[in-house]
């Protein structure tokens, strides 16, 4: 990272590249150096709205970079493994954090199963197919806890005034991003 400013590569040019392209533009603090699409007209069509130094078809291009802080990866789900892998072994963390005034939840990109396959290229691990295969069971025990309240006559949590709260916490953080500033939740 060179003077505060995070420099990326988004790969991945199709329908939620553009949306992630968006909300990188927004942020003075992060600078786009590159953008990656084997749909090239897709990857230039992204590079004004992010002011992309280089756009490029290859993501071993794109990955292989010396100037990347991090990497958005918009590609589809089958490609997402490997190309996390790809930026890992060069000592790139994967992790999601979402701090409360109770402690905090973290989501790291862990294997599937132990399973661990070595060969001449180093070890690949047994990741999901489909990232959202890692909250199957979560959901499963948010659905059975639901049943399980309503079997025994009581509200359901979380209820509607969670999702009031969820949303102005959202809406907090649009407004912050929009006006640049930060946004207590008793403003909303
Ligand atoms: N579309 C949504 O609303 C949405 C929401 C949440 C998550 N996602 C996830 O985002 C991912 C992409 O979905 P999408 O809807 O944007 O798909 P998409 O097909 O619209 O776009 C994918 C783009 O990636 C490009 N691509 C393919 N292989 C690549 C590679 N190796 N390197 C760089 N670019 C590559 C394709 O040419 C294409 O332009 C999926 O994992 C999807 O589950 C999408």
């Amino acid at each position: 990272m060179k003077n505060d400013r995070i420099a990326v590569a988004l790969l991945g040019a199709g329908r939620i590249g553009q949306e992630h392209a968006k909300n990188l533009a927004a942020f003075p603090q992060v600078e786009v150096v590159v953008v990656c699409d084997p749909r090239i007209e897709g990857a230039e069509t992204l590079r004004p709205l992010v002011r992309a130094r280089d756009v490029t078809p290859s993501p071993e291009e794109a990955v292989n970079r010396n100037d990347v802080d991090a990497v958005v990866i918009c590609t589809p789900t089958d490609t997402h493994a490997a190309l996390i892998e790809r930026r890992a072994v060069y000592g790139y963390d994967i992790i999601t954090e979402v701090f409360g005034e109770n402690g905090k939840i973290v989501v790291q990109a862990e294997p599937k199963t132990p399973l661990r396959e070595y060969n001449k290229d180093g070890y690949r691990l047994d990741h999901y197919h489909f990232f959202m295969d890692r909250f199957g069971p979560a959901f499963r025990a948010e659905l059975e806890a639901f049943f399980h309240a309503i079997a025994n006559g009581r509200s359901p949590r979380p209820g509607p005034g969670d999702a009031v709260e969820s949303l102005k916490i959202a809406l907090a953080a649009t407004r912050s991003l929009k006006e640049g500033r930060s946004v207590k939740l008793t403003e909303i």
